[in-house]
This record gives C-alpha cells, sequence and structure tokens, in this order.
C-alpha cells in the first residue's frame, strides 16, 4: 500500500513516499480502516525528529500522523459496535505506527463513529487536539459554570477546542494569541477577552487571583511566573510536561494551594464519542486552516513545523 514513512529520525527531508506492507490479517477486537485523511499534530514532528526516541526505539520503517478518519473494510470478530462500510474517526498513540498510509489496523477501544454534519476530511482534525483539551479542561481540572479560564496558544489545534469546551461548560474565557488570531478571537470564538502576547507586557494587564483555570497549551508558561494569576485554589496545566519549568513547578506546586496539573493525552473511544456528540449539537466547530495532498505531506509539516497554522491542517490519502 502506498504511504509516507521514514527510516530515519530527522528533519523533514527524511520522509519518503513509497509502498510499504499492508498491515497483518484484523485480530479479535481489531478493524481494518481505509483512511481518507489524517492531520498532523506537533507530536508527530516530534516523534519523526527522534525527541521521543527513549519511548519509540529505533525501529522502521515507521509511518507518520496520528490522527485518522476513514471507512471499516474489514473487522474481528469480537467488533460489535461497528459495522464495514462506516465511518470512523480516532488517534493512535502506540507510538510505533502512524497514520499516513492507505490502511490502518486499530483497536476498536480508540475508535469513534465519524460526526455526520461534517465532511471525513474535517473529522480527522479533531481526535488528538480535542481530546488533549477535553482531557485537561474536564477530567483534570474539572472546569465548572462560570470558571474564569485563560488559554495560552489559543489559536492552535489544541485551542481553539479548548476554548469551545470551556464555553460548553460556561466559563468566561481569555485568550492568548498573536495580534495576527485577535480578530479571530474575538469575532469567531466570542471569547471575552483577548491577550495580544506580541505586545510588550501584555501579561501585565491580568489581574492577581483571577483565574480558576490557565491552559497552557503552547508551552512557554511557567507555574512560578503565572501563578499569582490563578484563584487560591486554581489550577495550572500545561500541555509540556517534561520542559525544566514544569518539573520545577510541579515541586513548587507542593507548597502551595494553587495546583500544578500536566496532560498527556489517551487515545480512548469513549471521549471521542462526547465530543463528536458536541460536534453534531453544533456546539463544537472544527476549524481547518489548509488542506493538502498526500504527495504533499512535507509541504503540510514545512507549514505546521512554523507554528503558525490556525486550528488545523488536513492531509487527504484516499477518496
Ligand atoms: N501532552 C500532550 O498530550 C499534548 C497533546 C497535544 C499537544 N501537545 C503539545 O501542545 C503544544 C501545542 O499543540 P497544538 O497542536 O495546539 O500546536 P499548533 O497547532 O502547532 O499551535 C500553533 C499555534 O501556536 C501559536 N503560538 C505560536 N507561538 C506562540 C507563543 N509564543 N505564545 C502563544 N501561542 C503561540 C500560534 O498562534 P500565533 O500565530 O497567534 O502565535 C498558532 O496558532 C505542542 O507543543 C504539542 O506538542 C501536547
Amino acid at each position: 500500500m502506498k504511504a509516507i514513512y521514514y527510516e530515519k529520525y530527522g528533519n523533514i527531508s527524511v520522509l519518503k513516499q513509497g509502498e510499504i506492507d499492508d498491515p497483518k490479517k484484523v485480530l479479535d477486537k481489531e478493524v481494518l480502516i481505509k483512511v481518507n485523511f489524517f492531520s498532523l499534530n506537533p507530536l508527530d514532528y516530534k516523534l519523526r525528529n527522534g525527541m521521543l526516541k527513549l519511548m519509540t526505539f529505533r525501529t522502521f520503517p515507521r509511518t507518520t500522523g496520528s490522527d485518522f478518519s476513514g471507512e471499516i473494510v474489514a473487522k474481528g470478530e469480537s467488533v460489535n459496535n461497528f459495522e464495514i462500510g462506516e465511518k470512523v474517526f480516532g488517534f493512535l498513540s502506540q507510538l510505533n505506527e502512524g497514520t499516513s498510509s492507505q490502511f490502518i489496523k486499530v483497536n476498536q477501544s480508540i475508535l469513534s463513529k465519524a460526526p455526520t454534519n461534517i465532511d471525513i476530511g474535517k473529522a480527522a482534525a479533531v481526535p488528538l487536539a480535542a481530546l488533549t483539551s477535553y482531557q485537561a479542561l474536564v477530567q483534570l481540572a474539572k472546569i465548572k459554570k462560570g470558571n474564569k479560564v485563560l488559554i495560552n496558544g489559543a489559536s492552535g489545534g489544541t485551542g481553539i477546542f479548548a476554548i469551545q469546551i470551556a464555553k460548553i461548560f460556561g466559563a468566561k474565557v481569555t485568550s492568548i494569541t498573536s495580534h495576527r488570531n485577535i480578530n479571530w478571537m474575538l469575532d469567531t470564538f466570542l471569547v471575552d477577552e483577548a491577550i495580544d502576547y506580541t505586545k510588550e507586557n501584555s501579561l501585565n494587564n491580568l489581574r492577581k487571583n483571577e483565574y480558576d483555570i490557565i491552559y497552557d497549551c503552547y508551552g512557554n508558561l511557567s507555574f512560578n511566573k503565572i501563578k499569582d494569576f490563578l484563584k487560591s485554589d486554581g489550577s495550572f496545566i500545561t500541555t509540556d510536561p517534561f520542559r525544566l519549568e514544569s518539573i520545577a513547578g510541579r515541586f513548587f506546586s507542593i507548597f502551595s494551594n494553587r495546583k500544578f496539573l500536566s496532560v498527556v493525552v489517551k487515545s480512548n473511544g469513549i471521549d471521542l464519542s462526547i465530543v463528536r456528540d458536541w460536534i453534531e449539537e453544533e456546539k463544537i466547530k472544527v476549524f481547518i486552516d489548509k488542506i493538502f495532498n498526500f504527495i504533499d505531506t512535507s509541504k503540510a509539516y514545512e507549514y505546521l513545523e512554523t507554528q503558525r497554522v490556525k486550528g488545523k491542517i488536513i492531509v487527504q490519502i484516499n477518496e
């Protein structure tokens, strides 16, 4: 089958397009999916660069991409909730295989039926980014109606879902983005306040003891510097648990009532079905910045790695 893959860790130049082996026969609880679209997340280039090689080891060839949407073409004997021909979406967190191939084999537990009110390409943009923000805000920080939430990196993949999930829970949202995205935040996402981080001393206007939750989904805030803006029992959550500031933040939070939390997203069909329902109820919209053809996957990475993507980018592999 055709695929985008790499045979050594490195920059975009290691990506190849060609043929790899078809997936082996599906096991009892697995389904075989004809992938229509995959989407790209920063995790995918971190894996390709070898930043996580302590977890991924040196097994090659390796396909790229975590998210997928597509159609079930075969299923194991114990798969009762999904039918052949059904459209599904999800993300792979196995760290040893990606979604940039014509077919993938996945366990039924990570799957959800795709939303019926958006096209199958948009569905591929949802799973990893939306589940990160769902698990961070809902499961870890236990967001409640009336909470004040500050979201840093609000215009990226995880950020756009974070704003919408916070709004579903009746929270008041302050976004932090560059000037490029301020109007998008105010006009499309209806955030209550939008802060432009490119302005000098932009965080000086934040009020102390103001926020129930500060969600850093870009990964450059530090608990020690931002904690005074949290209420006395507020929570700081980061999507980057492994950098030095996070390790320090975790340590210093021991001496504070304010909590330091970090999210490591888990692929899970039950959580994804909740997000799918919100999409079908039009409480969550999916924003696609660019769509790439399979042969242009390198260009998709070039764009993603500028860290300027508004929302998500997707890659089409099969019609
Ligand atoms: N731990 C986990 O399980 C987990 C899961 C998902 C993601 N992550 C991590 O979370 C981070 C964000 O992921 P993502 O998918 O949202 O990334 P993304 O889509 O690539 O983020 C792009 C956005 O970042 C914004 N940005 C760039 N520089 C910024 C800055 N200095 N301050 C604030 N925002 C800035 C850009 O907005 P402007 O152009 O307006 O600056 C752009 O809209 C990545 O490091 C990713 O690896 C971790």
